[in-house]
């Protein structure tokens, strides 16, 4: 196991502490002006992916010391000892493995001494034969229909990245198939989608690691019963529900036949489990032979990470600029900007991938940690964010960094609009670098013919101090292989993060509590009596509510 280090106690920490004070005030447009070459310094490259981080507060100095950082905190034992299958989740002592979900090359990957990777190939080889089935038709429902509707029924993992996948590449649906997510244990989102669907023709996906989950289950029972009202039999119910999930005993327990059952492991983490069984919607909405390419870019990063030096890593990178922000500069968030309509749950995505992983107070050690851990991340596909909160961006009181992410080439080359999205695209970054001095917004004015007095009671407001950091993530093309290599980039992100704030990045004890509370609260809001056991505010909540009712 890789050391457990307090990051603060590093002797890089120290040297950043004196290297921010010097360098907090310094503007990045003078940066650019000292040096030309400051793009082809901070930039770099993997497949037909750009990075480019030269608009950062950063020089060659903050680089290396970012990077010492990295190497005081063990990050590269740390990476061999994820890659290499030790049980680096701890807390559930578990091997995190999704690496080989994707590993393409067939290595042997080791979990207990044993190789992961025949099983890996075997749901694979059955995710393959039941996409096609599904796809070609050969599949059919209890009246001999082929299946022309799938609904996935799941939370967290189990939906979100299915969802934003389907979504990102959905220039890449087959023409026969339409894909319905149910998420939510509101009723109204069942309803909603059983509304829209034909039971004949329909295969309900039941999307659940453990099978347990409150929201899925109660959402699978209801499409379950939904189906029998119209199906009458339940042997029709192979033909209509598969199970994705590592709990056998459960999904036989629901009635689905564990034929029908696709299986993944207690070392597919949750929120890194699209690459898995829970693929299977992504597999049937686009093709086996796309989810395969996803797969592929996805592993094609994981080897970039596991390999490049941590000075041209892109998923290292990522992470010590996050580190420099969010220590260093107290930025507390940190905006997904996506400039592809297709992406617009990238951001949503990843609130789960990062806050569920970094989301901690507690180290490694188990002491509270005296620095900051995990941001808060937020966004919205460009250019609507523009006209909602980038105000703030470019002129609120918070430091906000920004990824800013878009395909060169678009899927839907209408008219000019890709060149204007791009536009924009070029604009935000470079205005959020300059800004807008003064003596600009004067001049301007002046060329509008304000008058002196219009010019000093307004320019305060119209200056742009800048100096707000960015990432451009720039590519070719929004295909299968690119997203894959994308969301692993990101995924390794959070793990370099982990890694240096000295968290464990792969369970999620945080979310219980809630979940536990709820349980107790359910019977309460159907009794007769009134509600006494909380404190006063939650019992005057539940009472109000079942007077409501009433
Ligand atoms: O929200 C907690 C969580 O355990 C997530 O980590 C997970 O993705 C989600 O619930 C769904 O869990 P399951 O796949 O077991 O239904």
């Amino acid at each position: 196991m890789f050391p457990s280090i307090n990051p603060t106690t590093t002797q890089a920490w120290e040297k950043l502490s004196q290297h921010y004070a010097q360098l907090k005030d310094t503007h990045l447009k003078d940066l650019f002006a000292q040096d030309p070459t400051r793009f082809e310094t901070f930039s770099v490259t993997f497949e037909n992916i750009l990075l480019d981080y030269s608009k950062n507060r950063i020089t060659e100095e903050t680089r290396q010391l970012l990077v010492q950082l990295a190497q005081e905190c063990g990050l590269q034992d740390a990476i061999e000892a994820m890659f290499t299958g030790e049980k680096i989740n701890f807390t559930e002592n578990r091997s995190v493995l999704h690496v080989a979900l994707r590993n393409q090359s067939n290595t042997p990957i080791l979990e207990d001494g044993q190789d992961v990777m025949p099983e890996v190939n075997r749901v694979l080889a059955q995710v393959e034969q039941f996409s096609n089935a599904i796809l070609s038709g050969a599949w059919k429902g209890y009246t001999g229909q082929s299946i022309d509707t799938i609904v996935n029924i799941g939370i967290g993992g189990s939906d979100l990245g299915p969802v934003m996948v389907t979504e990102a590449l959905k220039a890449y649906q087959k023409p026969n198939i339409t894909t319905y997510f149910v998420s939510n244990v509101d009723g109204t989102h069942i309803a909603e989608t059983l509304k829209k669907i034909n039971p004949e023709t329909t295969l309900f996906m039941i999307a659940s690691k453990t099978f347990t989950t409150q929201e899925t289950m109660t959402n699978a029972h209801s499409a379950r019963s939904w189906f029998l009202e119209n199906a009458q039999d339940e042997e029709h119910i192979k033909k209509h529900f598969v199970a994705l999930s590592t709990n056998a005993t459960a999904v036989a327990e629901f009635g689905i036949d564990t034929q029908n059952m696709f299986a993944f492991w207690d070392w597919v983490g949750g929120r890194y489990s699209l690459w898995s069984a829970i693929g299977l919607s992504i597999a049937c909405t686009v093709g086996y032979e796309n989810f395969k390419e996803l797969l592929a870019g996805a592993h094609a990063m994981d080897n970039h990470f596991r390999k490049a030096p941590l000075e041209e890593n892109l998923p290292v990178i990522l992470a010590l600029l996050g580190i420099w922000y969010n220590n260093f500069f107290g930025a507390e968030s940190h905006a997904l900007l996506p400039y592809d309509q297709y992406m617009h749950r990238f951001a949503a995505y990843f609130q789960q991938g990062d806050m569920e992983s970094n989301g901690k107070y507690v180290d490694r050690n188990g002491q509270p940690v005296n620095y900051q851990t995990g941001p808060i991340i937020w966004g919205e596909p460009g250019t609507n964010g523009q006209h909602a909160f980038y105000q703030l961006i470019h002129q609120g009181t918070k430091l906000i960094p920004c990824d800013f992410l878009a395909p060169a080439i678009s899927h839907n080359p209408i008219g000019d609009h890709h060149p204007k999205l791009m536009a924009n695209f070029f604009a935000q970054t470079e205005a959020l670098m300059n800004g807008k001095d003064e003596a600009q917004v004067i001049d301007e004015m002046h060329r509008l013919s304000c008058s002196e007095e219009e010019i000093q009671t307004l320019k305060a407001f119209k200056i742009f101090e800048g100096n707000r950091p960015t990432n451009s993530i720039l590519f070719k093309q929004l295909d299968p292989r690119t997203l894959g290599s994308l969301i692993a980039m990101y995924e390794h992100k959070i793990f370099v993060q982990g890694v240096i704030w000295n968290v464990y990045s792969f369970d999620q004890w945080g979310v219980e509590l809630g979940k536990q509370l709820a349980k107790k609260i359910l019977p309460e809001l159907t009794s007769a009596e009134e509600v006494t056991s909380h404190d006063s505010s939650t019992n005057g909540l539940i009472n109000q509510f079942k007077a409501f009712r009433k």
